[in-house]
């Protein structure tokens, strides 16, 4: 069983809905689990996507009464799903971002939790994911004290960025109903309470979301003040990349593009990059390269770097497109570089998921120079597409990207290791320099395109992880 506190095809604001909703549909393709996921019901989802209401009174022991939830059955994502419907905390137009936000997400799980025990029969493995379900972890916890329902099931717990933590006021400890002690004590953090510490500390065993970062966030620099604690648990520790769903993402499919193409025959692809400059107001010079950018607005991402570029990146000669949403600072950005080449810089400010699969299919170029990187999908995305990325020698990005070797025609993008808009501009100049050289450029792009980043893979270490985890 799988809890996210966002899913495609129901909800998405970054890569944590991409693999909570690709990867439950690997699982069951594996057949050797039987996986379902629970998961809010918020005002974006489309309630087409829902196939019944399951069950119209819920009763949620929560802040001290009963609280009635309802709960949809949905398979449109390929996998049973179940969704918590409680308007008064999701639907609210936007995913996070409210002051309450431990409350809702606490009550998220404490409704997950009740759901499963009115599904009937415990789980094995309950697999959770990010700072909201830091709370369900120390409520699994607990149950296995008190040899309740639920107390033979076990937990695994899935970092996708540890530098969201989840912290609130610890006066709302006891309110949420947090024993005072021990159980309180495990969410301290910097004097705060934090959903994520508490969740690790309570949970089975971990996982992250690619290998590198998987020991990035044991050291001092990358660990948000939890490397210790993982340093701790480290051999409770395993790194799994994520993978691409390709029946989302397939250039030879894809319904958003203005034309499809594939690693046989990439003709399509310039109809695409037509396509994407006349959504850009860019003049039509096809010849010219296209550097892209789809990102959230924030400094994870790289954008300091793009900031003390923005003038070079111009000057490289190269179209620059972004699509992204987040920062005022860095929209402001933005929008000063397209004010100083308008003909050379597009940009969107907001999120637009048909633009996303435009951007991917219309450029040349993926920049993404980020800070830290836990995986990232949009490199690998880009491969698929053929659009070469430039990205920073960070987390899965450095896992998932090899270099480009001209002498033996091996690469599928190019990498740089120190955080300098020195190295980024280097990177990108050499990019550009082979972009120059059709041929070359061929080999780069393909070997992307055939590189197999699918979930199947993923999935299968997953189930080898449930595995150990249900004999622990
Ligand atoms: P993160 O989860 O840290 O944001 P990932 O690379 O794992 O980074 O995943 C980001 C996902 O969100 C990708 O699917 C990307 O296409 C999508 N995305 C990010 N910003 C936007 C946006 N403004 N509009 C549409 N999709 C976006
Ligand atoms: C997080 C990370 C990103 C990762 C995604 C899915 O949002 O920032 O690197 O790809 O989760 O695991």
């Amino acid at each position: 069983m799988i809890f996210s506190s966002e899913a495609v095809p129901f909800s998405k604001t970054g890569g944590l809905g991409d693999v909570a909703g690709a990867l439950p549909k690997a699982l069951q393709e594996t057949g050797e689990v039987d996986i379902s996921l629970i998961t809010p019901l918020y005002s974006q989802t489309k309630p087409g996507l829902l196939r019944e209401l399951l069950f119209d009174n819920l009763y949620v022991e929560w802040l001290g009464s009963m609280r009635r939830t309802r709960v949809w059955y949905s398979e449109a994502g390929g996998a049973p799903a179940f969704l918590i419907d409680a308007p008064e905390y999701f639907a609210r137009g936007e995913v996070y971002g409210f002051r309450d936000d431990h409350e809702r997400f606490a009550f998220f799980s404490r409704a997950a939790l009740t759901l499963l025990g009115r599904l009937g029969t415990p789980p094995d493995v309950v697999h959770l994911n990010d700072w909201p379900c830091g709370f369900a972890s120390v409520w699994l916890r607990a149950g296995r004290e008190w040899g309740g329902f639920l107390s033979r099931t076990r937990t695994l717990f899935s970092i996708h960025n540890l530098a969201y933590q989840g912290a609130f006021d610890p006066g709302d400890l006891w309110r949420l109903g947090f024993r005072q002690g021990d159980e309180s004590n495990a969410f301290m953090q910097d004097g705060a309470a934090a959903a994520l510490k508490a969740g690790l500390l309570a949970c089975d065993a971990i996982s992250t979301v690619s290998r590198r970062y998987s020991f990035e966030i044991q050291s001092p620099e990358n660990g948000y003040g939890l490397d210790w604690l993982l340093r701790m648990r480290r051999d409770r520790l395993v790194g799994i990349t994520n993978g691409v769903d390709y029946e989302t993402w397939n250039p030879a499919t894809d319904e958003h593009l203005a034309a499809h193409y594939d690693a046989e025959d990439l003709s399509g692809k310039r109809e695409c990059k037509l396509d994407l400059l006349r959504r850009y107001g860019l003049p039509e010079e096809l010849d010219r390269p296209v550097v892209a950018s789809i990102s959230r607005l924030v400094a994870q991402k790289g954008f300091d770097l793009i900031k003390q570029a923005g003038g070079a990146i111009i000057e490289s000669g190269a179209f620059f497109v972004a699509l992204g949403s987040g920062a005022s600072e860095y929209e402001n950005f933005l929008q000063e570089m397209h004010d100083a080449a308008p003909h050379r810089v597009g940009i969107y400010k907001g999120y637009n998921e048909p633009l996303s699969h435009q951007i991917e299919a219309g450029a040349d170029i993926f920049l993404m120079p980020s800070l830290y990187e836990p995986c990232g999908l949009n490199q690998m995305y880009s491969m698929r597409y053929g659009t070469v990325p430039v990205v920073r020698a960070t987390g899965g990005l450095d896992d998932t990207v090899e270099n480009f070797d001209r002498e033996r025609g091996t690469g599928n993008g190019f990498k740089f290791e120190p955080y300098t808009a020195l190295a980024m501009v280097d990177k990108l100049h050499e990019a550009l320099h082979w972009y120059a050289e059709p041929d070359v450029w061929r080999t780069i792009q393909l070997n992307g395109m055939r590189a197999d980043n699918s979930w199947a893979a993923a999935a299968r270490k997953y189930v080898e992880v449930y595995r150990a985890v249900a004999g622990m």
